[in-house]
C-alpha cells in the first residue's frame, strides 16, 4: 500500500492512542509488526509556541520507522507552521486529527469539530499542503451526527486539498466510543476517493481484520485498543491474510516483550520516571490472564527496573506452573 510517496510493507497500522503511543510502546508496536506506527496527538499550538514537553513529543529512532506524526489545532497558519515543524524533525508523515471528540478539543474548534465546518478545514488541509511535501492524511469520525454523510463530504475535501490517505474511525462524535463502529461508512467514503482509505474501529481479534478489509474494500487496517499489551496482533493479522494459522502469543515471547518493554521505557524516560509508569502500564500485558489482578497489586509501588524485572520473571512462573498443571 503507498501513501503518497511512503510504500507501508503490509496494510497493518497502530492507531494514535494518547497517553499510549510513546516512542516506547511504538517500538513495541513495530516490532509487533505493524507497518505504521502513529504518535499521540500532539498540539499544533504547543509545538509553535516551542512547549519542552510537547517538542519532547517529535523524539523518534530509527527502528520506529517510519512515523506518522497526528497535529490537532484549528488555525490554518499554526497548523502549517506546526507540519513544518514535523517534516524538519523527520517525520515520514503528518496527519490531521479530525476525530477527537473530548470537549476540551471540540471547544477550540480542533478534532472532530472540524468536521461539522467543511470551509475551514478546507483551509487548514490547503495550507498544510502547501507547507510539507510529507505524505499528508487525515484520520476522522464518521462526523458530528450519526450516518455518515459528513465523513463522505470532509473526505472528498480532503481528497481536492491534495491528502494522500484518509482514515475513517466510523462513530460519530457525540457517540465517543460507545456504541459500534458503523463499518459501512468506511465503505462508503472507500467507493468515493480514489486515494487509498484506512479503515478503523472494534478490530478486536485478528480475523476482524480481515473482515474489516473483506467488507470494506479499505485499504489497510488500523488497530486502537486491541494492539495494547497485545502487539503481537499485528502478526496474528499478517498471518491470517496469508491463510496461514494464527498461533497463540505464547508464554515465553509475552515475558520477553514485556522485559523489552519495561528496557523502552527506562531507557526513554529514565528509571524514576519510567517505573512510576509502568506501574500501571505493565498491566496492559496480563489483561484477562490467570493472577492478573494479583500481578497488577504486586508492581503498584514498582520504584527499580530490576524490582520490575523480578515481578516479570516471578510472575512467568506462576503461569509456568499453571501451564504445566494443565
Ligand atoms: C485512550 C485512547 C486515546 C486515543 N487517542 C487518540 C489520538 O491521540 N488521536 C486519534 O486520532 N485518535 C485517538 N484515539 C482513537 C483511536 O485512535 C481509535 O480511533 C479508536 O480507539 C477506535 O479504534 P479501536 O477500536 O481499534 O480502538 C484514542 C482512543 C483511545 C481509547
Amino acid at each position: 500500500m503507498r501513501i503518497g510517496r511512503l510504500t507501508l510493507e503490509n496494510p497493518t497500522i497502530m492507531a494514535p492512542l494518547a497517553g499510549i503511543t510513546d516512542l516506547p510502546w511504538r517500538l513495541m508496536a513495530r516490532a509487533g509488526g505493524c507497518a505504521l506506527v502513529c504518535s499521540e496527538m500532539i498540539s499544533a499550538n504547543g509545538l509553535c509556541h516551542a512547549s519542552r514537553k510537547t517538542l519532547k513529543m517529535l523524539d523518534s529512532r530509527a527502528a520506529e520507522k517510519p512515523l506518522s506524526v497526528q497535529l490537532f489545532g484549528s488555525d490554518a497558519a499554526i497548523v502549517a507552521d506546526a507540519a513544518r515543524m514535523v517534516e524538519d524533525a523527520g517525520a515520514d508523515l503528518v496527519d490531521i486529527n479530525f476525530g477527537c471528540a473530548v470537549k476540551k478539543i471540540l471547544k477550540t474548534g480542533s478534532g472532530a469539530a472540524l468536521m461539522r465546518e467543511p470551509g475551514r478545514a478546507a483551509a487548514l488541509l490547503t495550507a498544510v499542503r502547501r507547507a510539507v511535501r510529507l505524505p499528508l492524511t487525515i484520520k476522522m469520525r464518521s462526523g458530528w451526527d450519526a450516518g455518515g454523510a459528513q465523513a463522505l463530504e470532509i473526505a472528498r475535501i480532503a481528497e481536492d486539498c491534495g491528502v494522500d490517505a484518509v482514515c475513517v474511525h466510523p462513530r460519530s462524535a457525540s457517540q465517543g466510543f460507545r456504541g459500534r463502529a458503523d463499518w459501512s461508512v468506511i465503505r462508503r467514503v472507500k467507493d468515493a476517493l480514489a486515494v487509498p482509505v484506512i479503515g478503523n474501529g472494534d478490530i478486536v481479534r485478528p480475523a476482524d481484520a480481515l473482515r474489516m478489509l473483506r467488507d470494506t474494500g479499505c485499504d489497510a487496517v488500523m488497530i486502537g485498543r486491541a494492539a495494547v499489551g497485545n502487539p503481537w496482533i499485528f502478526s496474528q493479522v499478517l498471518a491470517c491474510l496469508k491463510g496461514a494459522p494464527v498461533e497463540a502469543v505464547d508464554l515465553k515471547r509475552r515475558i520477553a516483550g514485556m522485559r523489552a518493554y519495561v528496557e523502552a521505557c527506562i531507557a526513554y524516560y529514565g528509571e524514576r520516571h519510567a517505573c512510576r509508569m509502568l506501574r500501571s502500564r505493565l498491566g496492559w500485558f496480563v489483561k484477562g490472564l490467570p493472577h492478573a489482578a494479583r500481578f497488577r497489586e504486586s508492581i503498584k509501588h514498582l520504584d527499580s527496573g530490576q524490582e520490575a524485572l523480578q515481578r516479570i520473571f516471578g510472575y512467568g512462573k506462576q503461569l509456568r506452573r499453571i501451564e504445566a498443571q494443565n
